[in-house]
Protein backbone atom coordinates (compact mmCIF):
# COMPACT_ATOMS: atom_id res chain seq x y z
CA UNK A 1 0.00 0.00 0.00
CA UNK A 2 1.83 3.51 -1.18
CA UNK A 3 1.61 6.00 1.90
CA UNK A 4 2.33 9.81 0.86
CA UNK A 5 5.12 11.02 2.78
CA UNK A 6 3.90 14.73 1.60
CA UNK A 7 2.22 16.96 3.78
CA UNK A 8 0.05 19.84 2.27
CA UNK A 9 -0.30 23.21 3.59
CA UNK A 10 -2.93 24.27 5.05
CA UNK A 11 -3.27 27.64 2.94
CA UNK A 12 -4.96 25.07 0.01
CA UNK A 13 -6.55 22.67 2.62
CA UNK A 14 -10.44 25.06 1.61
CA UNK A 15 -10.62 25.26 5.26
CA UNK A 16 -13.03 28.60 5.15
CA UNK A 17 -16.54 29.52 6.96
CA UNK A 18 -18.03 27.04 4.06
CA UNK A 19 -17.13 23.97 6.45
CA UNK A 20 -19.27 25.39 9.42
CA UNK A 21 -21.78 26.33 7.32
CA UNK A 22 -21.93 22.48 6.08
CA UNK A 23 -21.71 21.02 9.34
CA UNK A 24 -25.07 22.55 9.77
CA UNK A 25 -26.96 20.88 6.71
CA UNK A 26 -25.56 17.40 7.37
CA UNK A 27 -27.96 14.69 8.00
CA UNK A 28 -28.41 13.42 11.22
CA UNK A 29 -25.94 10.17 12.03
CA UNK A 30 -26.30 8.37 15.05
CA UNK A 31 -23.03 7.45 17.01
CA UNK A 32 -24.48 6.06 20.33
CA UNK A 33 -23.65 1.98 19.82
CA UNK A 34 -20.43 1.85 17.27
CA UNK A 35 -18.45 -0.82 16.21
CA UNK A 36 -14.88 0.10 15.51
CA UNK A 37 -12.58 -0.04 12.59
CA UNK A 38 -10.39 -2.80 12.56
CA UNK A 39 -7.62 -3.72 10.01
CA UNK A 40 -8.69 -7.60 8.78
CA UNK A 41 -11.29 -7.38 10.99
CA UNK A 42 -14.16 -5.44 9.72
CA UNK A 43 -14.28 -6.15 5.82
CA UNK A 44 -17.24 -6.36 4.24
CA UNK A 45 -18.56 -9.89 4.80
CA UNK A 46 -17.43 -8.93 9.16
CA UNK A 47 -19.91 -6.21 9.10
CA UNK A 48 -22.87 -7.84 6.90
CA UNK A 49 -22.66 -10.46 9.92
CA UNK A 50 -22.38 -7.84 12.57
CA UNK A 51 -25.53 -6.53 10.74
CA UNK A 52 -27.80 -9.33 11.06
CA UNK A 53 -27.32 -8.78 14.75
CA UNK A 54 -28.25 -4.63 14.42
CA UNK A 55 -29.73 -2.31 12.57
CA UNK A 56 -28.71 0.63 13.74
CA UNK A 57 -24.64 0.31 15.04
CA UNK A 58 -22.68 2.81 13.42
CA UNK A 59 -20.37 0.17 11.53
CA UNK A 60 -16.92 1.15 10.34
CA UNK A 61 -14.53 -0.03 7.91
CA UNK A 62 -11.04 -1.23 8.09
CA UNK A 63 -8.66 1.68 7.68
CA UNK A 64 -7.97 2.27 4.29
CA UNK A 65 -4.70 5.18 3.03
CA UNK A 66 -5.85 7.87 1.07
CA UNK A 67 -3.32 6.90 -1.68
CA UNK A 68 -5.08 3.56 -1.76
CA UNK A 69 -8.36 4.60 -2.38
CA UNK A 70 -7.11 7.32 -5.32
CA UNK A 71 -5.07 4.24 -6.97
CA UNK A 72 -6.09 1.26 -5.53
CA UNK A 73 -8.60 -1.20 -7.17
CA UNK A 74 -11.75 0.46 -5.70
CA UNK A 75 -14.52 -1.93 -6.09
CA UNK A 76 -12.01 -4.19 -3.66
CA UNK A 77 -11.35 -1.33 -1.54
CA UNK A 78 -14.47 0.52 -0.87
CA UNK A 79 -17.69 -2.18 -2.42
CA UNK A 80 -20.06 -2.72 0.31
CA UNK A 81 -23.96 -3.75 0.00
CA UNK A 82 -26.32 -1.45 1.07
CA UNK A 83 -27.58 -3.50 3.62
CA UNK A 84 -24.81 -2.35 5.30
CA UNK A 85 -25.57 1.23 5.99
CA UNK A 86 -25.06 2.96 8.05
CA UNK A 87 -21.50 2.96 7.48
CA UNK A 88 -18.21 5.12 8.00
CA UNK A 89 -15.11 4.77 6.09
CA UNK A 90 -12.16 5.08 7.74
CA UNK A 91 -9.22 6.72 5.87
CA UNK A 92 -5.55 7.09 6.93
CA UNK A 93 -3.38 9.42 6.00
CA UNK A 94 -1.96 13.05 6.52
CA UNK A 95 -2.34 15.21 3.23
CA UNK A 96 -5.17 17.33 2.88
CA UNK A 97 -5.92 17.40 -0.53
CA UNK A 98 -4.80 12.91 -1.06
CA UNK A 99 -7.39 13.04 1.79
CA UNK A 100 -10.11 15.20 0.23
CA UNK A 101 -10.22 13.27 -2.78
CA UNK A 102 -9.92 9.89 -1.30
CA UNK A 103 -12.81 11.05 0.99
CA UNK A 104 -14.90 12.17 -2.47
CA UNK A 105 -14.54 8.80 -3.67
CA UNK A 106 -15.88 7.14 -0.77
CA UNK A 107 -18.79 9.77 -0.64
CA UNK A 108 -19.20 8.92 -4.13
CA UNK A 109 -19.07 5.29 -3.17
CA UNK A 110 -22.25 5.98 -0.57
CA UNK A 111 -20.32 5.56 2.52
CA UNK A 112 -22.75 7.80 5.49
CA UNK A 113 -19.63 8.81 6.98
CA UNK A 114 -15.50 9.96 6.55
CA UNK A 115 -13.45 9.03 9.46
CA UNK A 116 -9.82 9.96 10.18
CA UNK A 117 -7.63 7.82 11.68
CA UNK A 118 -5.13 9.36 14.20
CA UNK A 119 -4.76 6.41 16.54
CA UNK A 120 -3.09 4.03 14.93
CA UNK A 121 0.54 3.66 16.10
CA UNK A 122 1.73 0.90 13.63
CA UNK A 123 5.15 1.18 12.44
CA UNK A 124 4.16 1.12 8.89
CA UNK A 125 1.56 3.78 9.48
CA UNK A 126 4.51 6.16 11.99
CA UNK A 127 6.49 5.91 8.63
CA UNK A 128 3.70 7.70 6.44
CA UNK A 129 3.51 10.06 9.35
CA UNK A 130 -0.40 9.45 9.95
CA UNK A 131 -2.27 7.61 12.15
CA UNK A 132 -1.40 8.42 16.00
CA UNK A 133 1.63 10.55 15.58
CA UNK A 134 -0.73 12.99 14.00
CA UNK A 135 -1.78 13.81 18.02
CA UNK A 136 1.26 15.59 17.72
CA UNK A 137 0.14 18.04 14.79
CA UNK A 138 -3.05 19.54 15.47
CA UNK A 139 -2.94 22.07 12.78
CA UNK A 140 -1.87 19.45 10.07
CA UNK A 141 -5.30 17.23 11.67
CA UNK A 142 -7.40 20.27 11.65
CA UNK A 143 -6.28 21.34 7.99
CA UNK A 144 -7.03 17.32 6.67
CA UNK A 145 -10.70 17.77 8.25
CA UNK A 146 -11.27 21.26 6.56
CA UNK A 147 -10.13 19.76 3.02
CA UNK A 148 -12.26 16.97 3.54
CA UNK A 149 -15.02 18.89 4.56
CA UNK A 150 -15.06 21.21 1.71
CA UNK A 151 -15.47 18.29 -0.86
CA UNK A 152 -18.13 16.06 0.70
CA UNK A 153 -21.63 16.62 2.42
CA UNK A 154 -21.50 13.62 4.81
CA UNK A 155 -19.74 13.96 8.33
CA UNK A 156 -15.82 13.85 8.86
CA UNK A 157 -14.70 12.89 12.06
CA UNK A 158 -11.84 12.14 14.06
CA UNK A 159 -10.86 8.60 15.99
CA UNK A 160 -7.84 9.43 18.18
CA UNK A 161 -6.10 8.78 21.59
CA UNK A 162 -6.04 10.66 24.13
CA UNK A 163 -1.96 11.28 23.75
CA UNK A 164 1.14 10.24 22.96
CA UNK A 165 4.37 9.19 24.59
CA UNK A 166 5.00 12.23 27.00
CA UNK A 167 2.61 14.31 25.99
CA UNK A 168 0.95 13.49 28.99
CA UNK A 169 -0.67 17.05 29.85
CA UNK A 170 -4.21 16.70 29.61
CA UNK A 171 -3.89 20.35 27.93
CA UNK A 172 -2.60 19.25 25.20
CA UNK A 173 -5.38 16.86 24.16
CA UNK A 174 -7.49 18.99 24.98
CA UNK A 175 -5.64 22.07 22.21
CA UNK A 176 -5.84 19.19 20.00
CA UNK A 177 -9.55 19.06 20.29
CA UNK A 178 -9.88 22.33 20.21
CA UNK A 179 -7.84 23.10 16.86
CA UNK A 180 -9.63 20.08 15.01
CA UNK A 181 -12.96 21.44 16.27
CA UNK A 182 -12.03 25.14 15.21
CA UNK A 183 -11.74 23.24 12.04
CA UNK A 184 -15.49 22.15 11.93
CA UNK A 185 -14.98 18.57 13.01
CA UNK A 186 -18.30 18.18 15.86
CA UNK A 187 -17.43 14.08 16.33
CA UNK A 188 -14.79 12.85 18.20
CA UNK A 189 -14.20 8.82 18.30
CA UNK A 190 -11.69 8.78 21.99
CA UNK A 191 -9.78 5.76 22.29
CA UNK A 192 -8.93 6.41 26.28
CA UNK A 193 -5.18 5.49 26.89
CA UNK A 194 -2.24 7.40 25.13
CA UNK A 195 -0.13 5.44 22.22
CA UNK A 196 3.31 4.93 22.97
CA UNK A 197 4.91 4.89 19.13
CA UNK A 198 8.66 4.08 20.60
CA UNK A 199 9.11 0.55 22.01
CA UNK A 200 4.80 -1.25 22.12
CA UNK A 201 3.26 -2.68 19.22
CA UNK A 202 0.01 -2.04 17.73
CA UNK A 203 -1.12 -4.60 19.32
CA UNK A 204 0.35 -3.66 23.39
CA UNK A 205 -0.65 -0.53 22.51
CA UNK A 206 -4.17 -1.82 22.66
CA UNK A 207 -3.08 -3.37 26.24
CA UNK A 208 -0.57 -1.91 27.97
CA UNK A 209 -1.39 1.79 28.46
CA UNK A 210 -3.78 2.19 31.33
CA UNK A 211 -7.61 3.39 30.05
CA UNK A 212 -8.54 6.87 31.16
CA UNK A 213 -11.99 7.22 30.83
CA UNK A 214 -12.20 10.28 33.41
CA UNK A 215 -10.22 12.15 30.74
CA UNK A 216 -12.85 11.43 28.09
CA UNK A 217 -15.80 12.36 30.57
CA UNK A 218 -13.94 15.81 31.05
CA UNK A 219 -13.55 16.36 27.51
CA UNK A 220 -16.97 15.95 27.14
CA UNK A 221 -17.94 18.21 30.16
CA UNK A 222 -15.62 21.02 28.95
CA UNK A 223 -17.55 21.03 25.85
CA UNK A 224 -20.87 19.52 25.69
CA UNK A 225 -21.34 21.33 21.83
CA UNK A 226 -19.06 18.14 20.87
CA UNK A 227 -20.12 14.22 20.12
CA UNK A 228 -18.40 12.51 22.61
CA UNK A 229 -17.59 8.90 21.52
CA UNK A 230 -15.74 6.87 24.17
CA UNK A 231 -13.66 3.60 23.25
CA UNK A 232 -11.16 1.32 24.53
CA UNK A 233 -12.08 -1.59 26.87
CA UNK A 234 -15.66 -1.64 26.77
CA UNK A 235 -16.66 -5.26 26.83
CA UNK A 236 -20.76 -5.40 28.14
CA UNK A 237 -23.65 -3.28 27.24
CA UNK A 238 -23.74 -3.05 31.52
CA UNK A 239 -20.33 -0.93 31.10
CA UNK A 240 -22.03 0.89 27.71
CA UNK A 241 -24.93 2.32 30.21
CA UNK A 242 -21.97 3.78 32.44
CA UNK A 243 -20.19 5.36 29.89
CA UNK A 244 -23.30 6.75 28.27
CA UNK A 245 -24.03 8.49 31.78
CA UNK A 246 -21.26 10.69 30.54
CA UNK A 247 -20.78 11.06 26.71
CA UNK A 248 -22.56 10.55 23.86
CA UNK A 249 -21.59 7.32 22.57
CA UNK A 250 -19.43 3.93 22.98
CA UNK A 251 -17.55 2.20 20.33
CA UNK A 252 -16.74 -1.46 20.96
CA UNK A 253 -14.02 -2.96 18.98
CA UNK A 254 -12.68 -6.68 20.50
CA UNK A 255 -15.67 -7.38 21.93
CA UNK A 256 -17.94 -7.56 19.27
CA UNK A 257 -15.38 -9.33 17.55
CA UNK A 258 -14.88 -11.98 19.83
CA UNK A 259 -18.49 -12.02 21.54
CA UNK A 260 -20.64 -10.96 18.16
CA UNK A 261 -23.92 -11.84 20.29
CA UNK A 262 -23.34 -8.96 22.51
CA UNK A 263 -24.49 -6.90 19.95
CA UNK A 264 -28.36 -8.64 19.78
CA UNK A 265 -29.54 -5.96 22.37
CA UNK A 266 -28.10 -2.88 21.00
CA UNK A 267 -31.22 -1.89 18.73
CA UNK A 268 -33.94 -2.55 21.93
CA UNK A 269 -31.15 -0.73 24.11
CA UNK A 270 -29.67 2.03 22.40
CA UNK A 271 -32.63 2.83 19.53
CA UNK A 272 -35.94 2.58 20.51
CA UNK A 273 -36.10 -0.08 18.47
CA UNK A 274 -39.14 -2.12 19.15
CA UNK A 275 -38.36 -5.23 16.55
CA UNK A 276 -37.73 -8.84 18.49
CA UNK A 277 -33.80 -9.54 19.72
CA UNK A 278 -32.61 -11.90 16.76
CA UNK A 279 -31.34 -15.04 17.88
CA UNK A 280 -28.19 -16.50 17.37
CA UNK A 281 -30.10 -18.79 14.44
CA UNK A 282 -31.55 -15.64 12.94
CA UNK A 283 -27.93 -13.72 12.74
CA UNK A 284 -26.77 -17.07 10.59
CA UNK A 285 -29.37 -17.72 8.82
CA UNK A 286 -29.68 -14.14 7.49
CA UNK A 287 -26.17 -14.77 6.00
CA UNK A 288 -27.07 -17.80 4.37
CA UNK A 289 -28.17 -16.44 0.87
CA UNK A 290 -25.41 -13.69 1.25
CA UNK A 291 -22.74 -16.80 1.70
CA UNK A 292 -24.17 -18.72 -1.03
CA UNK A 293 -23.75 -15.17 -3.69
CA UNK A 294 -20.42 -14.76 -2.02
CA UNK A 295 -19.39 -18.58 -2.83
CA UNK A 296 -21.25 -17.85 -6.84
CA UNK A 297 -19.15 -15.31 -7.30
CA UNK A 298 -16.02 -17.69 -6.48
CA UNK A 299 -15.14 -16.72 -2.92
CA UNK A 300 -14.60 -18.49 -0.02
CA UNK A 301 -16.88 -19.76 2.55
CA UNK A 302 -14.48 -19.10 4.96
CA UNK A 303 -14.10 -15.36 3.78
CA UNK A 304 -17.15 -15.45 5.48
CA UNK A 305 -17.31 -17.68 8.45
CA UNK A 306 -14.12 -16.92 9.73
CA UNK A 307 -15.71 -13.53 11.32
CA UNK A 308 -18.87 -15.61 12.45
CA UNK A 309 -16.28 -18.33 15.01
CA UNK A 310 -17.53 -16.63 18.41
CA UNK A 311 -21.12 -16.31 17.84
CA UNK A 312 -21.64 -19.07 20.46
CA UNK A 313 -18.85 -17.83 22.69
CA UNK A 314 -19.64 -19.19 26.38
CA UNK A 315 -22.76 -21.63 25.19
CA UNK A 316 -22.43 -25.43 25.97
CA UNK A 317 -21.99 -26.17 22.20
CA UNK A 318 -19.54 -23.26 21.21
CA UNK A 319 -16.53 -25.18 20.40
CA UNK A 320 -18.65 -27.63 18.17
CA UNK A 321 -19.96 -25.04 16.59
CA UNK A 322 -16.32 -22.96 15.80
CA UNK A 323 -14.33 -26.39 15.46
CA UNK A 324 -16.67 -27.24 12.56
CA UNK A 325 -16.15 -24.12 11.05
CA UNK A 326 -12.54 -24.36 11.51
CA UNK A 327 -11.88 -27.13 9.88
CA UNK A 328 -14.74 -27.45 7.45
CA UNK A 329 -15.31 -24.01 5.93
CA UNK A 330 -11.60 -24.04 4.85
CA UNK A 331 -12.03 -26.65 1.93
CA UNK A 332 -12.05 -25.13 -1.42
CA UNK A 333 -14.97 -26.76 -1.64
CA UNK A 334 -16.90 -25.86 1.36
CA UNK A 335 -20.51 -24.29 0.59
CA UNK A 336 -23.33 -23.21 2.75
CA UNK A 337 -24.36 -26.42 3.80
CA UNK A 338 -20.91 -26.20 6.14
CA UNK A 339 -22.82 -23.21 7.36
CA UNK A 340 -26.05 -24.93 8.08
CA UNK A 341 -24.55 -28.01 9.89
CA UNK A 342 -22.00 -25.47 12.12
CA UNK A 343 -25.81 -24.04 13.27
CA UNK A 344 -27.59 -27.62 13.69
CA UNK A 345 -24.59 -28.95 15.86
CA UNK A 346 -24.50 -25.43 17.84
CA UNK A 347 -28.68 -25.90 18.27
CA UNK A 348 -28.07 -29.09 19.09
CA UNK A 349 -30.87 -29.72 16.65
CA UNK A 350 -33.69 -27.52 18.96
CA UNK A 351 -32.74 -25.31 15.66
CA UNK A 352 -33.89 -27.92 12.58
CA UNK A 353 -36.71 -29.08 14.57
CA UNK A 354 -37.93 -25.50 14.83
CA UNK A 355 -37.66 -25.24 11.16
CA UNK A 356 -39.45 -28.84 10.33
CA UNK A 357 -42.46 -27.65 12.76
CA UNK A 358 -42.60 -24.42 10.65
CA UNK A 359 -42.42 -26.32 7.59
CA UNK A 360 -44.96 -28.52 8.35
CA UNK A 361 -47.64 -25.67 9.36
C1 LIG B 1 -7.19 -6.36 14.90
C2 LIG B 1 -7.39 -4.89 15.16
C3 LIG B 1 -7.25 -3.99 14.12
C4 LIG B 1 -7.45 -2.61 14.32
N1 LIG B 1 -7.41 -1.76 13.25
C5 LIG B 1 -7.74 -0.45 13.42
C6 LIG B 1 -7.90 0.42 12.32
O1 LIG B 1 -7.77 0.04 11.14
N2 LIG B 1 -8.21 1.72 12.59
C7 LIG B 1 -8.40 2.19 13.86
O2 LIG B 1 -8.71 3.37 14.05
N3 LIG B 1 -8.27 1.37 14.91
C8 LIG B 1 -7.98 0.08 14.72
N4 LIG B 1 -7.95 -0.77 15.80
C9 LIG B 1 -8.24 -0.23 17.14
C10 LIG B 1 -9.73 -0.35 17.45
O3 LIG B 1 -10.49 0.41 16.55
C11 LIG B 1 -10.02 0.11 18.88
O4 LIG B 1 -9.69 1.48 18.99
C12 LIG B 1 -9.22 -0.66 19.93
O5 LIG B 1 -9.24 -2.05 19.66
C13 LIG B 1 -9.78 -0.40 21.33
O6 LIG B 1 -11.13 -0.78 21.43
P1 LIG B 1 -11.57 -2.19 22.09
O7 LIG B 1 -10.88 -2.27 23.42
O8 LIG B 1 -13.06 -2.10 22.19
O9 LIG B 1 -11.09 -3.27 21.16
C14 LIG B 1 -7.73 -2.15 15.61
C15 LIG B 1 -7.87 -3.05 16.67
C16 LIG B 1 -7.71 -4.41 16.45
C17 LIG B 1 -7.90 -5.38 17.59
Amino acid sequence: MAISHRLGSLSNSGWDGLTLEKTSKMKHLSHRFCIAPMMDWTDRHCRMFHRQLSRHALLYTEMVTAEAVIHGKRERLLGFSSREHPIALQLGGAEPQRLAEAASIGEAFGYDEINLNVGCPSDRVQEGRFGACLMAEPDLVAGCVAAMQARVEIPVTVKCRIGIDDQDAEADFQRFIETVAEAGCRTFIVHARKAWLRGLSPKENREVPPLDYARVYRLKAARPDLEIIVNGGIETLEACDIHLQHVDGVMLGRAAYHDPYVLAEVDRRYFDSAAAVPSRADALTGMLEYAEAHIAHGGRLSNITRHVLGLYHGRPRGRLFRRHLSERAVRPDAGVDVLKDALALAEGGAHMERQGAAAAE
